[in-house]
C-alpha cells in the first residue's frame, strides 16, 4: 500500500487537454460551414491536445446560456468563417456580441473559406473584433479557396497535405497561446494593471 502511494505521487499526472470552442461563422441553410467544420473538427481530434466544443450560431436564440457556459469552460477558439460580400456574417457577429468575457485574454485562431480569397478578408475584419474583446487572434490562418472544389462527397479533402500542415502549425500556436493565457488569467488580474 505504502509503495503504490509512493509510486503515485511520482508518477506523471495525465495533463488535461485544452478545451476549444469551435465555432460554425454560417447560419445559413445549407451551409458549406458543415463540412468545413467537421474537418477541422478531425484534425483538431488528430492534433491530441484539445478536447473540442461545437458552437452553433443557429443555437443562439434557444440556449444563451449553455453557449456562455461552453464559450467560458474554452481556453482557445477556433472560428470557421466564410466570406459574404467581403465581411464574414451577421450571425457570427450576433452570436460574438452575445457575449464579452467570454473571450477576454483567450486566444482565438480562423479556419477561412470562400470565392477568390478563401475568406481572408472576413478573418482580417474578425481580428478588429476580437481585439476590442481583449482576445489575442492567431497570425496563422488555414484558408481555402473554392473549398466545394476540394473535398468529395464525403467530406474527405482530395489533396490534404498543405492544409494539414498549415492547420498543424495554428493548432501547435493556439495551443501556446491557450496555456499560457489561461495561466495568466489564473495567476494574474488584467483589468487590474489598467485600474
Ligand atoms: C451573396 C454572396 C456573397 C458572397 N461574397 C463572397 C465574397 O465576397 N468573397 C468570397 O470569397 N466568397 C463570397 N461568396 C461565396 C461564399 O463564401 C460561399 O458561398 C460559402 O460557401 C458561404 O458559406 P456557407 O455555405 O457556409 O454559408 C459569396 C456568396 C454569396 C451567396
Amino acid at each position: 500500500m505504502l509503495l503504490t502511494l509512493i509510486e503515485m505521487e511520482h508518477f506523471p499526472k495525465m495533463s488535461p487537454k485544452t478545451k476549444l470552442g469551435l465555432i460554425y461563422g454560417s447560419a445559413r441553410e445549407g451551409r458549406f460551414c458543415d463540412t468545413m467544420v467537421n474537418w477541422a473538427a478531425a484534425e483538431i481530434a488528430g492534433d491530441g491536445r484539445f478536447a473540442a466544443n461545437r458552437i452553433d450560431p443557429r443555437d443562439l436564440d434557444r440556449n444563451r446560456a449553455e453557449i456562455a457556459r461552453s464559450l467560458d469552460e474554452a481556453d482557445a477558439f477556433v472560428i470557421v468563417t466564410p466570406e459574404y460580400n467581403h465581411g464574414y456574417t451577421g450571425a457570427l457577429k450576433s452570436l460574438i456580441d452575445a457575449y464579452s468575457q467570454q473571450w477576454q485574454i483567450k486566444p482565438v485562431a480562423f479556419v477561412s473559406y470562400g470565392g477568390v480569397s478563401g475568406g481572408l478578408r472576413a478573418v482580417e475584419q474578425l481580428r478588429l473584433v476580437f481585439a476590442e474583446l481583449h482576445a489575442v487572434g492567431i497570425r496563422d490562418t488555414v484558408s481555402f479557396v473554392s473549398p466545394w472544389n476540394r473535398f468529395d462527397s464525403a467530406g474527405a479533402l482530395v489533396e490534404p497535405k498543405d492544409p494539414q500542415r498549415a492547420m498543424k502549425t495554428l493548432l501547435a500556436r493556439l495551443h501556446w497561446w491557450a496555456v499560457i493565457l489561461r495561466n495568466a488569467r489564473d495567476t494574474s488580474s488584467y483589468f487590474e494593471v489598467a485600474a
